[in-house]
């Protein structure tokens, strides 16, 4: 065999290489690389070829030799990984790694804990599309056509004619109001042939405003609506629920204010402040002095609301409120920046129960 068919031969067979363990690694080690090795015994006949051919000859041995290596270079890495994977499964009772949980997100922690009191109180979850038309999130609750709202300023129309207002118009819902509508229409049935047909629901969900963003305003936040309707609902259930409501997510102590407010949607409507958690009343910066901060909006569902969705507000009437879980989140964990809530930075969302 001339020099140049042994490389040949020797390139075919290092490519084959096969180990298993260390033992058959230092075997080919000795065999093709050691110092009397076939390879380096190569190099030594390479001596006494003639001149003419040794720029060729010596090219292919050097590439032998190269290949050779990278080839145990490779066999000595997947030995040592076959050697680590047997050893994590030989011991079964090694400690494992630590798992890490993550955490959930503040505004999930608090609507979850917001539809738990009420849960508690018999209502139960209902939700809608958040892209809606019109007549769901303005006409059927009450909203004069010319009401500001309304305006391109305050709502992403995503289909709408140039100035003229239509039922039909496409939204992004501006509140969670518009559930109410939806599930009061879808009841409306069940309202004209059972005399003791309820609703009582929680509407959690994320709306849309047109507003630059800010550490105080973000164009969109989330809201749980409640709803509720049946005969003879008064007042006095709407505050009852709303102290129970209070004293669940703020302690037992918290005292609660109505003042008299306006929405479309309720007749008479008011607005719900609670003792300030903070000084318990005696006034301090959070509360600005007053001793008292605002939480939500609430009144008896407006007659016209009830009509206009097929239920008869001669025989039925009903209470609903509505909150910003933003809004809570920030008395329950004073968040100053709004925006953190949907930045998903891990050093602020980590610091927030874990899953
Ligand atoms: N929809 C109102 C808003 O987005 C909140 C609200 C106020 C909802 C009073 C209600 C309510 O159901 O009765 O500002």
């Amino acid at each position: 065999m001339t020099l140049n068919e042994r490389i040949n031969s020797l390139r075919e067979r290092v490519e084959q290489m096969q180990a298993q363990n260390k033992d058959e690694l230092e075997r080919l080690r000795l065999t093709y690389l050691s110092k009397k090795g076939e390879i380096t015994e190569l190099f030594n006949e390479f001596r006494t070829v003639p001149k003419e051919q040794k720029a060729q000859l010596g090219q292919a041995l050097n590439q032998l030799r190269q290949a050779a290596e990278q080839k145990m270079d490779s066999l000595r890495e997947q030995v040592a990984q076959v050697a680590h994977q047997a050893e994590v499964r030989a011991d079964l009772t090694r400690t494992p790694d630590p798992i890490s949980l993550g955490t959930r997100h503040p505004l999930s922690l608090v609507r979850e804990e917001i539809i738990n009191i009420f849960s508690r109180i018999g209502f139960t979850v209902a939700e809608g599309p958040e892209v809606e038309d019109d007549k769901h999130v303005f006409g059927l609750l009450n909203f004069a056509p010319e009401h500001p709202a309304r305006d391109m300023q305050d709502t992403f129309f995503i289909e709408k004619e140039e100035g003229v207002q239509k039922p039909e118009d496409i939204l992004l819902r501006t509140h969670t109001s518009s559930v109410q509508t939806r599930v009061m229409t879808a009841a409306a049935e069940r309202f004209k042939t059972d005399k003791n047909a309820s609703i009582r629901v929680l509407c959690p969900g994320r709306v849309y405003r047109n507003e630059a963003i800010s550490a105080r305003a973000h164009c969109f936040f989330h809201q749980v609506e409640g709803l509720y309707v049946a005969r003879n609902v008064s007042f006095a259930d709407l505050r009852q629920a709303l102290l129970y409501f209070a004293q669940e997510m703020f302690g037992e102590g918290t005292r609660i204010r109505l003042r008299p407010s306006y929405f479309p949607f309720t007749e008479p409507s008011a607005e719900m402040d609670i003792s300030c958690h903070i000084c318990g009343g005696k006034g301090c910066a959070f509360c600005k002095n007053t001793g008292w901060v605002e939480i939500l909006g609430c009144g008896m569902v407006d007659p016209n609301v009830l009509d206009a969705c097929g239920i008869d507000s001669k025989q039925f009437s009903g209470y609903a409120f509505g909150m910003g879980v933003e809004r809570i989140a920030n008395l329950k964990y004073r968040v100053k920046d709004l925006r953190l809530f949907s930045e998903n930075d891990i050093r602020f969302l980590g610091q927030f129960q874990s899953c």
